[in-house]
């Protein structure tokens, strides 16, 4: 007995062909069972001869059903112990998943973006240039490394603005920090097992090189950055550090001890992972150039991305390796398809030969730089001496060390979530415990200049309440 609906979007055919699927796989229709003849079957269904003719089609070209000569369909053998449930149920039955975070009215996660910061019409006109310029590649994978265009403009971007030095062969094209990272920890796990990690620092790392089978060892971070006594006494030998703008608390790391972590790493065949994730967004002076540009032969893994300025939604980033780990990296990786859409590496390249990257550089920092000044101005008033802020002048965050806070950080996070308010914690941040401090990570770049007031004075009548 078969049912078909006529309201249902799956075609009819296709109705007829998933209930005589299951039958035949669960056993409901013993092998060599005489199926019905079209005829027959599609008056008793009232449906046309096209409908049960396309099903059995279909499961005969599947091999579900066969045919003999004048005899009509009988059902296969099938050696199928465990009955599946209907293709048609199971996909009717899945919903779309629930949006994993709720909307928030006031939204201070760090990791977001000006959600009218895209700039949709020059993305649009590199990728049609694109499509138009480059149809036949389209049936390519494209190079493990990435397109050798992109490579050459990044290759002079970072030269020009981060003095990074390197040809375009030591550049890789990758789909964010994380997948980057996997692919550096495994060519390292060879040769280390230990990564001192910045405490506090960015968490996402960690479970990365963890997952590769390194033990993470927290160093301490001071205001040089991370502590280099700390780092020799970790006896780790790759250490993970944001030196131009360190994740979370936002200093930069004086020279003299960016040059005493180069030694470190020359003096004692050790590696340093650069991560430069945000370095064009720096609202006061000139941006700091990297510690990989002083000096390019030192084994420093350079590591940056578009997901900042541009969107993390495209997964494009990039990595710069040094001389002393490319053929281990070519061989361990050669034969791997690459992670990013060719696509859109060419359309992210002829949007920076365009000069539309660094004009679009230019416009984000002017917008968070408004929405920085705001977001200072707002909690000097709400918050007055209660509160500390640090890290400012750069980035898409502030901390704000509360003075005598009258509540633990979890309770804040749930009383602000209770009232519309995102926070992200500062304590994921920190590894070996809860600080004896109150921090709230400050994330600005997802709010209106005009939202940043109202929701930090809202914040600030839950963080100063007398309990
Ligand atoms: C410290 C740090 N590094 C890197 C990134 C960017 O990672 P991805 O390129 O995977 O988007 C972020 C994003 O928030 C970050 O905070």
């Amino acid at each position: 007995m078969f049912i078909l609906d006529v309201k249902d979007k799956v075609p009819l055919y296709r109705q007829l062909y998933n209930q005589i699927r299951e039958q035949v796989l669960s056993g409901k229709l013993p092998a060599h069972a005489k199926l019905p003849s079209v005829r027959d079957l599609a008056t008793e269904l009232q449906s046309s001869r096209n409908t049960v003719e396309g099903a059995y089609q279909e499961l005969f070209a599947e091999g579900y059903i066969y045919s003999r000569q004048r005899s009509g369909y009988f059902v296969s053998p099938i050696d199928q112990p465990v009955a599946p449930v209907s293709r048609s149920r199971a996909v009717r039955k899945s919903e779309r998943p629930r949006q994993r975070e709720p909307r928030f009215r006031f939204d201070f996660h760090p990791a977001r973006l000006d959600p009218d910061g895209f700039p949709m019409a020059q993305w649009r006109s590199s990728l049609l240039e694109t499509l138009r310029e480059s149809p036949a590649e389209l049936s390519h994978y494209g190079g493990f490394q990435g397109d050798w265009e992109l490579r050459c403009n990044i290759q002079r971007y970072l030269e020009r603005s981060r003095g990074v030095m390197c040809g375009p062969e030591r550049i890789f094209i990758g789909a964010g920090l994380q997948q980057s990272l996997d692919l550096v920890a495994h060519l390292l796990r060879k040769g280390h097992s230990a990564l001192a990690v910045e405490n506090p620092g960015y968490h996402l790392p960690r479970a990365v090189f963890q997952n590769n089978g390194f033990e993470i060892r927290p160093v301490e971070v001071g205001s040089g950055g991370m502590d280099l006594e700390g780092l020799r006494a970790s006896r780790s030998t790759v250490a993970y550090v944001t030196p131009s703008h360190q994740m979370p608390l936002g200093q930069v790391m004086p020279v003299a001890n960016r040059l005493n972590l180069i030694d470190w790493a020359m003096s004692g065949g050790n590696v340093i992972i650069e991560d430069d994730y945000d370095s064009e967004l720096r609202y006061y002076g000139k941006p700091i150039p990297s510690l990989q540009g002083l000096r390019p032969d030192a084994d420093i893994i350079y590591l940056g991305t578009f997901s900042k300025i541009l969107s993390p939604a495209l997964r494009l980033s990039y990595m710069v390796l040094p001389s002393s780990l490319l053929a281990g990296f070519r061989a361990l990786y050669g034969d791997y398809f690459p992670t990013v859409s060719l696509l859109e590496q060419r359309a992210m390249a002829k949007f920076m030969a365009h000069g539309y990257w660094e004009r679009h550089i230019r416009r984000m920092r002017i917008v968070y730089h408004k929405k920085h000044d705001a977001m200072l101005k707002a909690i000097e008033q709400h918050f007055g001496d209660r509160g500390t802020v640090i890290g400012a002048g750069a980035g898409l965050h502030v901390i704000l060390e509360l003075q005598n806070a009258p509540c633990a950080e979890s309770t804040i996070i749930r009383d602000a979530a209770a009232r519309g308010i995102n926070l992200f914690p500062f304590s994921v941040t920190c590894i070996g415990g809860t600080p004896a401090w109150t921090r709230l990570m400050l994330g600005f770049g997802g709010m209106s200049v005009a939202e940043i007031d109202p929701g930090i004075k809202l914040l600030s009548e839950l963080c100063l309440k007398v309990p």
